[in-house]
C-alpha cells in the first residue's frame, strides 16, 4: 500500500480503488477496449488542475486497491473502511475522497453511509466518491473533471455524509443509482433530488462551485432498514461504532442472496440457495437472508412466494424491495410475534437492501 503525504497541516485524503477512472486503453483488443484499475491514484492526481478552493490544502493519496469494481469484495471493503476510519480520525483531515469504478459504486457508497455516515456527521467531515466512464488515457477522459469536481465538493462547508460526484451531479449515497451502461452522465438520484450540482462561476474567475438543493431530511433519519435500530431509534455515531468494529473483524459477513420475482418464476432458485449441503460443498456460509426484487408494489410470483415462506419459517430473513426503478416500497418490518405472516419490505433498492440486511444480521438484529 503506497502512501504519499505532504506535511501541510490541513489535508484531504484520496483513496484509490481502481475502476475506469484508473483504466488504460488496450487498442490491440479493439477500438474502445480498456482494462479498468491500472493507473495509480497518485498519477491521476499528478498534473490535475487543483480547484482554487483547495489552495493551501495538502492532498495525500493512497492506493487501497486496484480493481474493476465488478470484483469488489469483502477484503477490499474492509481495507477501505479501515483507511477511511484512519483518515477521518486525524484532526487535520478535512475529508476523504475515494476513486471507484462505476459498476458497484452505489453499493460501496451505501455501505460507507451505513457504517460511517453518523460518524461523518458527528465530525462534520464529508466522504466523497467519484468515478469515470472513460479510461484515464482516453483523449476526452471524464475522470479528471469528475475528480476536480469531487475535490471542490469536498471543501464545501455544506458537504456532509457520503456523497457521489459524477458528471456535474452531487448525489447522496442512499439515492444514487447507476442508470445507464455507457453515457458519461450515468447516475441518478432515485426518490429524492440530487444533493446539488457543480456550476461554473459566471465571472469565470473562481472556477466551479457547488449549488446545493434545498435541505432534505438528513440521510439516516428516513424510515427503512439500515437507518433505524430494531426499536425504530435512529442509529447514532456511537451506536454505529460496535457495528463498524464487527464489520472490520468478521472474516465473513452474513450471507444474503438477492433474487428476482419474474414471470414464470419457480421455487428452484430459493431451494438451491437455501441448500446447506450445497453451501458447505461450495465453501459458502449458510444462507441468513434473502432479498427479493419484487414485482411492482411488492408482489411476488405465487410459486416463489411459497418457497420464500418456507425459507422464512426455517429462519432465513426475507426482505422485499421493488424491482421498479422508482417508487420504493413503504418500509414495513414483519412482526416477530407471529401475527403477521407477510414479509418485511424496504424502500431501498434491492442492492442497497441486501447490504442493509447483511449489516442488521451482523449486528444481531
Ligand atoms: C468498474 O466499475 O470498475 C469498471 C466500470 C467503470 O468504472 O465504469
Amino acid at each position: 500500500m503506497q502512501v504519499k503525504t505532504s506535511d501541510k497541516a490541513q489535508k484531504i485524503v484520496v483513496l484509490g480503488t481502481g475502476g475506469t477512472i484508473a483504466g488504460l486503453s488496450t487498442p490491440e483488443k479493439g477500438a474502445g477496449a480498456y482494462v479498468a484499475g491500472q493507473k495509480p491514484v497518485e498519477e491521476l492526481l499528478a498534473g490535475l488542475a487543483i480547484p482554487a478552493a483547495l489552495t493551501g490544502l495538502a492532498i495525500q493519496s493512497e492506493q487501497v486497491a486496484q480493481i474493476d469494481s465488478k470484483d469488489m469484495d469483502l477484503p477490499v471493503w474492509q481495507a477501505l473502511l479501515r483507511r477511511c476510519q484512519h483518515g477521518l480520525a486525524q484532526a487535520e483531515v478535512r475529508g476523504v475522497l475515494i476513486t471507484h469504478g462505476t459498476d458497484t459504486l452505489e453499493e460501496t457508497a451505501w455501505l460507507l453511509e451505513l457504517l460511517l455516515g453518523p460518524l461523518l456527521r458527528g465530525l462534520g467531515k464529508p466522504l466523497v466518491l467519484t468515478c469515470a466512464m472513460r479510461p484515464a488515457d482516453a483523449p476526452d477522459a471524464d475522470g479528471p473533471g469528475n475528480l476536480r469536481d469531487a475535490l471542490r465538493v469536498m471543501v464545501d462547508p455544506q458537504a456532509q455524509g457520503v456523497l457521489v460526484v459524477c458528471a456535474g451531479r452531487v448525489m447522496r449515497a442512499r439515492a444514487v443509482q447507476k442508470v445507464h451502461a455507457t453515457r458519461l452522465d450515468a447516475f441518478r438520484s432515485i426518490g429524492q433530488p440530487d444533493a446539488g450540482c457543480l456550476v461554473n462561476d459566471p465571472a469565470g474567475t473562481a472556477g466551479r462551485g457547488v449549488s446545493w438543493s434545498p435541505q432534505q431530511e438528513p440521510q439516516g433519519m428516513q424510515q427503512g432498514l439500515g437507518t433505524r435500530d430494531a426499536r425504530g431509534v435512529a442509529v447514532t455515531g456511537q451506536a454505529c461504532a460496535p457495528l463498524l468494529a464487527a464489520a472490520l473483524d468478521a472474516a465473513v459477513w452474513p450471507r444474503v442472496e438477492l433474487l428476482y420475482s419474474h414471470a414464470a418464476a419457480s421455487a428452484a432458485l430459493v431451494q438451491a440457495v437455501c441448500d446447506a449441503d450445497l453451501a458447505r460443498r461450495l465453501g459458502s456460509p449458510p444462507l441468513r437472508g434473502l432479498v427479493v426484487a419484487a414485482t411492482g408494489n411488492g408482489t411476488v410470483h405465487h410459486e416463489l412466494e411459497a418457497a420464500l415462506r418456507h425459507a422464512q419459517s426455517c429462519g432465513v430473513r426475507v426482505l422485499l424491495a421493488t424491482r421498479c426503478a422508482e417508487g420504493g416500497l413503504r418500509a414495513r418490518v414483519r412482526s416477530t410475534a407471529g401475527q403477521d405472516e407477510g414479509f418485511s419490505t424496504t424502500d431501498l433498492s434491492p442492492l442497497k437492501a441486501r447490504l442493509a440486511l447483511m449489516l442488521e444480521l451482523l449486528d444481531g438484529r
